[in-house]
């Protein structure tokens, strides 16, 4: 695996990006169409978390984008308390202002690296970070993120995460990669594949599935679940 991060885009690049971006991640329908399969995604991992979870009270949401994933929770578990997370204010007005409006619970934003959340120990039953910790670096990232998720959950609470994940064996991944863009192409084009694998090669560090997997075992995780996966995209997760 490259461990050389230096040609990566920084938080400052992925933050402007995702600030021209809103309308894209706002459409509860589709979810984000440029993943695979993300409607189902969406709806299992809100699926798993309610039954994980079904007298939940607190939600976090973790590069929330506008909201799509709380949104869905909301129809599923009602009036949750939300935290939601993102690195792009813009994302966050709009996703206060659709969660706002379906919750009769707290709406607390907070801007800013998910590596940097503070907040107290044992407060969340039901974590969600969807499409976002593939911006996480080199190991140490990845496990001090994980750490800190699992601190924050209250036993018996759940993590949920849908993601493009990378693959151990090589020729895996190529297939999966083109899998990935032959998807893109269908949906937009030679244009929207382009542009997609160019940010994506650009800004994404994904991890494989058993890498993530493992690390929630190691961290102390009881249980861990696959729920889907199709080609570089899976739904999976961890309740503690
Ligand atoms: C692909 S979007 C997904 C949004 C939403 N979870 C969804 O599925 O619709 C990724 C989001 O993660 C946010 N993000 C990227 N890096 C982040 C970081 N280090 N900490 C918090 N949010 C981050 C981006 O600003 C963006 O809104």
């Amino acid at each position: 695996m490259n461990t050389d991060y230096s040609n990566k885009a920084t938080n400052e690049e992925i933050r402007a990006r995702f600030d021209r971006d809103v309308e894209r991640f706002s459409n509860l329908d589709t979810g984000q169409a440029t993943t695979i399969d993300a409607p189902i995604t969406m709806d299992l991992c809100t699926e798993a978390a309610k039954y994980a979870n079904p007298d939940a009270t607190q939600l976090l949401d973790i590069g929330c984008g506008a909201g799509n994933y709380t949104l869905k929770m909301l129809e599923k578990v009602p009036n949750l308390n939300c935290t939601l997370n993102d690195l792009s204010q813009p994302m966050l007005e709009r996703a206060r202002e659709r969660v706002s409006a379906q919750t009769s619970g707290s709406v607390e934003t907070i801007q800013g690296d998910m590596r940097g959340l503070e907040l107290p120990d044992g407060q969340f039953d039901i974590v969600l970070a969807a499409a976002t910790l593939h911006h996480l670096r080199d190991d140490a990232d990845w496990e001090a993120v994980f750490g800190k998720i699992y601190k924050l959950l209250k036993p018996g609470g759940s993590f949920w995460i849908s993601d493009i994940v990378q693959h151990d064996a090589p020729l895996l991944e190529a297939l999966f990669q083109q899998r990935f863009a032959d998807h893109l192409e269908k949906l937009g084009g030679a244009e929207l594949r382009k542009k997609v694998l160019d940010y994506v090669a650009h800004e994404d560090t994904p991890r494989s599935l058993n890498f993530q997997l493992d690390l929630m075992k190691k961290g102390g995780f009881r249980y861990t679940e696959v729920l889907h996966k199709n080609g570089n995209v899976a739904a999976f997760g961890g309740i503690k």
